[in-house]
């Protein structure tokens, strides 16, 4: 059986860096799946496709190759990754991550990825949908003001002007989208471990599931 580690919660709540470091630890390859619905959404929004039309928006997705390399996000041979995280984006992404259509489809690629290699996965529902027998489920969380900080700091460290006060908005309004969804909305998995990382280090944080999956696998092979 392959090895499937699951790491959900709110956005900017330090899921990608914590999930990229255990992945390189325990040699898993990481999927991003929130990249995934961002690369939905720059095509479709390049191709001047509404949310609202899932006709369209289902025979985009399925013609979509997808695959990550080196945490590069590649789709149709195109590389994504700094596309996807451009405002606009980020602005419109939850409202594609809604549609059920394009959800059924990204579970299915996401599902094929984790059986074809052992992965480290992070995304709002992979231990409570995608991967609901991982091995591993971990739910991350921070608080709105302290994952609004860590955006900012970021932002202004890449010379972007921003507001504190608006990114603090739309993480509130993101939180709200994605928790309040009729399809698959944000929730802890009932079996997963809460992480609350306002006061932690990223470096506490990966002890810490770095601990978790380690005592696991030596009481397996006790
Ligand atoms: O983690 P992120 O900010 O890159 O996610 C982008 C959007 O995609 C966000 O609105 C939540 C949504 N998403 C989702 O609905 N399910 C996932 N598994 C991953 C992301």
């Amino acid at each position: 059986m392959r090895l499937s580690v699951a790491i959900d919660g709110p956005a900017g709540a330090g899921k990608s860096t914590i999930a990229k470091i255990i992945g390189k630890n325990f040699n898993l390859m990481y999927i991003n799946t929130g990249a995934m619905y961002r690369a939905v959404t720059v095509l479709a929004i390049r191709n001047n496709i509404n949310y609202s039309d899932i006709e369209k928006l289902c025979t985009l997705v399925d013609s979509l190759e997808i695959h990550f390399e080196k945490d590069k996000i590649i789709v149709n041979n195109e590389d994504l990754s700094d596309k996807i995280n451009m405002p606009e984006i980020s602005n419109q992404v939850s409202n594609y991550a809604a549609v059920l259509e394009v959800r059924e489809r990204l579970v299915k690629l996401q599902r094929k990825m984790s059986e074809k290699y052992d992965v480290v996965m992070d995304g709002r529902d992979i231990g409570t949908v995608v991967l609901k027998d991982a091995a591993f489920k971990f739910y991350l969380t921070a608080s709105p003001e302290n994952r609004a900080t860590r955006r900012f700091k970021e932002f202004i460290d890449k010379g972007i002007d921003v507001k504190y006060e608006k990114i603090l908005r739309d993480i509130i309004e993101r939180d709200y989208i994605d928790s309040h969804r009729k399809v698959n909305p944000l929730t802890k998995a009932e079996d997963a471990i809460e992480i609350d990382s306002s006061n932690m280090t990223i470096e506490e944080v990966v002890a810490f599931i770095t601990n978790c999956i380690k005592k696991d696998i030596y009481e397996a092979l006790d």
